[in-house]
């Protein structure tokens, strides 16, 4: 009764509307956590990271937009999670400069996030090669004791808990150390070319998508070329394996036995997908839609979020502002 709840935090880029990958990978199981009555959560849209990316300011306004709303149109609940944009507590980029200043270029220069564009220098700005200290400035600005990532940003949360460490040498106990939760790497959804689904591949599901649009999006679903009237492997579809990620036990058991008795064709599966889909995610579709054209409404989450943020960010960086003396 009454324990010291456990503080979760994690960002996530905006560059883009959420796909099903993004959903079922990272949204729901988020979402999930946040559940978790000895749990106080965190979650904000990392706008200043994706300022590295785009510099369109429309551009960056609109992907907050989505990514607020598929948050909130898959049941974020504003009053459980501190959801807020990153730019709005700008006290981040002060502990950023602050950490940058403990942690050597030598060692920055390993980051996957540099080092993975370094054959295209020309296009590195400095704020990609310093995306790490921004990275663990929002973790450690919150005393972020958790950390929900997946297997990519591991090495960011090293960099975090290195920084802390040499901080820590010099001026003593300060941050809290956070630690990461990684996430389930069987979740990973195949996009439609059978692939990792991914915004940059052209092989996504977008769930908010018209219907028109998003049949276009599951009519270029690769399978492969057995005749509609002949039995069909369920083990390696691309079809199959989407849907299964969506379906329930009866709907799976289904599809398999439809597959093997033959007389049902791809065209077939690919209507049932969406059917299921406009079908399950009937609610997120009208909520997405409902968020999208009242960003006023969006608007007023972030911002209650951001100003609790900041009583949070301002305490944290008055402990740093004092063992620095300034
Ligand atoms: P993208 O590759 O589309 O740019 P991100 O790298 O922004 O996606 O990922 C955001 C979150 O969604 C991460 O937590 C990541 O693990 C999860 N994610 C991305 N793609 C998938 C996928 N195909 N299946 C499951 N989870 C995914
Ligand atoms: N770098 C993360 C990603 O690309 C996003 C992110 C920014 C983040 N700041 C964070 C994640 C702090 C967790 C904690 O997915």
């Amino acid at each position: 009764m009454g324990g010291k709840l456990k503080r979760i935090l994690t960002g996530v880029q905006s560059t883009g509307i959420p796909h099903l990958g993004n959903i079922l990978g990272a949204i729901i199981p988020a979402i999930n956590f946040s559940k978790n009555d000895n749990v106080e959560t965190y979650l904000f849209i990392a706008d200043f990271h994706s300022l590295t990316q785009i510099k369109d300011s429309e551009e960056l306004k609109q992907n907050t937009l989505y990514t607020a709303s598929a948050w909130l149109a898959c049941g974020l609940d504003p009053s459980r999670t501190i959801f807020y944009r990153q730019s709005d507590v700008p006290q981040v980029t002060e502990l950023s400069w602050y950490l940058s200043c403990f942690f050597p270029y030598n060692r920055l220069m390993l980051a996957h996030s540099f080092k993975d564009k370094k054959d295209r220098l020309k296009d590195i700005n400095s704020g990609l090669f310093n995306y790490p200290m921004l990275m663990a400035a929002d973790i450690l600005l919150y005393d972020a004791e958790i950390v929900p990532v997946g297997k990519d940003q591991l090495q960011h949360l090293e960099i975090t808990r290195n920084v802390v460490n040499r901080f820590h040498n010099i001026f003593g106990e300060t941050f809290t150390l956070p630690n990461e939760h990684l996430q389930e790497e069987s979740k990973l959804i195949s996009g439609t070319d059978g692939e990792k689904m991914s915004k940059s591949k052209n092989n996504i599901i977008n769930i908010f998508a018209s219907e028109s649009e998003l049949k276009k999006q599951i009519k270029s679903i690769k399978t492969d070329s057995t005749a509609l009237e002949d039995p069909k492997e369920w083990q390696n579809c691309n079809l199959y394996n989407i849907y299964k990620f969506i379906a329930d036990e009866n709907q799976i058991m289904k599809m398999k036995s439809n597959y093997k008795n033959g007389g049902y064709g791809y065209g077939h599966a690919k209507n049932d997908l969406l059917q299921l889909i406009i079908e399950k995610y009937s609610e997120e579709r009208k909520k997405f839609n409902h968020y999208i054209s009242n960003p006023n409404e969006v608007e007023e989450i972030l911002i209650e979020g951001a100003t609790k943020a900041s009583i949070t960010a301002d305490k944290v960086l008055r402990r740093v502002r004092k063992k620095l003396g300034y």
